[in-house]
């Protein structure tokens, strides 16, 4: 329940100190389409988290002289100074109050940096808002030593939630379930939990290229797609499809059932794009670059008798999925087949990642 965050924080009185955290990206497998107050989704999601595209954050914080209940806050990414974020942040701590007081206590700064190349049209809100929300609990933690791990995540989780949906995936587990689903025990919209669950072989050390066909600004912000499922002529079957999809790839992913994992994963990214050409207004996300791709990769998965798949997010990038005994042959299918479709012949290879780690 939300209320079990609401827990009366400072206990100790700590003037000063400093908190780092790197965390990682993840890539939807069931996609989180649809959401509603506050940061709530529609249907369950299911993610790999990634390893190589993270975010790392430190935040130095300082006791303030003055307790007028305001935010005071700086932030450096990549170096410099960036006003353009502090509108993101201010709402962020908005939202975020009741849970974590102290942050209108202590003045921060907040500095931050992506493995990712800042324009490659990978999002950065989940690694993003995952990482400061990890530094917030850390501080949380030096007011309150008592708090257990399983608190500490959950609430992480549940903080990075507010930030950005996708982000609650980015905490914990290789494999994260977001959003209340009658057989993922423990699961629920208020955060996400890593799926408890033994995987197949094949599943392990997955990988992911992520093929950067477009690099520019999204053309539709989450927050503007989230909003286009209000009302949406499929909504309410799409919503009840992502739960049936979660139970499916479940026991996938505990047989190893790899053929009925593609089909699944390829399914849900063309319909999280089925999705968005039949709202009002409509969009089309993909540039004649991903439907190349999807072609070369379906028809070298039939003559190669093959397992790599695709998905997508809410652009025109390609993750490129396959098992890691493949690595060596789909490497070189990229390089020379399908790097010719991406924006300056770039992608980055990536690979299943177990989620937060502190840095010291
Ligand atoms: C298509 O988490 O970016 O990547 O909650 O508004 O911040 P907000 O949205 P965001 O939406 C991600 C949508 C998606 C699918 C997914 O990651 O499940």
């Amino acid at each position: 329940m939300t209320e079990d965050f609401k827990e009366p924080i400072p206990s100790l009185q700590v003037a000063q100190g400093s908190v780092a955290w790197q965390t990682p990206s993840n890539i939807a497998l069931v996609k989180y389409w649809g959401k509603r107050d506050p940061q709530l989704p529609e249907n369950p999601s299911i993610s790999f988290t990634l390893k190589n595209c993270h975010t790392n954050t430190k935040v130095d914080f300082v006791k303030r002289t003055i307790t007028d209940g305001e935010f005071s806050f700086d932030i450096i990414f990549e170096g410099e100074k960036k006003e353009a974020f502090k509108p993101k942040i201010q709402k962020f701590f908005e939202r975020i109050q009741e849970y974590v007081p102290f942050v209108s206590e202590y003045h921060f700064t907040i500095t931050s940096d992506n493995s990712f190349p800042h324009s490659s049209g990978i999002a950065s809100s989940a690694s993003g808002m995952s990482a400061l929300s990890m530094c917030l609990m850390s501080i949380e933690k030096q007011l309150n030593p008592e708090i257990s791990e399983t608190y500490f995540y959950r609430k992480a989780s549940f903080l990075a939630r507010l930030g950005s949906g996708s982000a609650c995936r980015s905490v914990k587990g290789n494999l994260v379930v977001w959003g209340a689903h009658p057989e993922i025990a423990e699961s629920s919209d208020l955060y996400g939990v890593p799926f408890s669950e033994e995987i197949a072989p094949i599943f392990e050390n997955y990988q992911d290229t992520i093929l950067l066909v477009d690099k520019g600004e999204k053309q539709v912000s989450s927050t503007v797609g989230h909003q286009l499922m209000h009302g949406h002529p499929y909504a309410a079957s799409r919503f009840s499809q992502a739960v049936e999809n979660i139970s499916k790839i479940k026991t996938f992913l505990k047989s190893g059932a790899i053929k009925e994992f593609i089909a699944l994963v390829e399914s849900e990214a063309l319909t999280l794009h089925a999705m968005m050409m039949t709202s009002q207004p409509y969009f089309i996300l993909m540039k004649p670059n991903t439907l190349e791709i999807i072609n070369k990769i379906w028809a070298y998965r039939a003559e190669n008798d093959s397992n790599i798949c695709f998905t997508l997010d809410a652009g025109a990038n390609v993750h490129l999925l396959y098992p890691e005994n493949e690595k060596e042959k789909v490497h070189s299918f990229i390089e020379t087949e399908l790097s010719i479709h991406c924006q300056n012949n770039h992608f980055i290879h990536d690979e299943l990642g177990y989620g937060a780690k502190e840095m010291k």
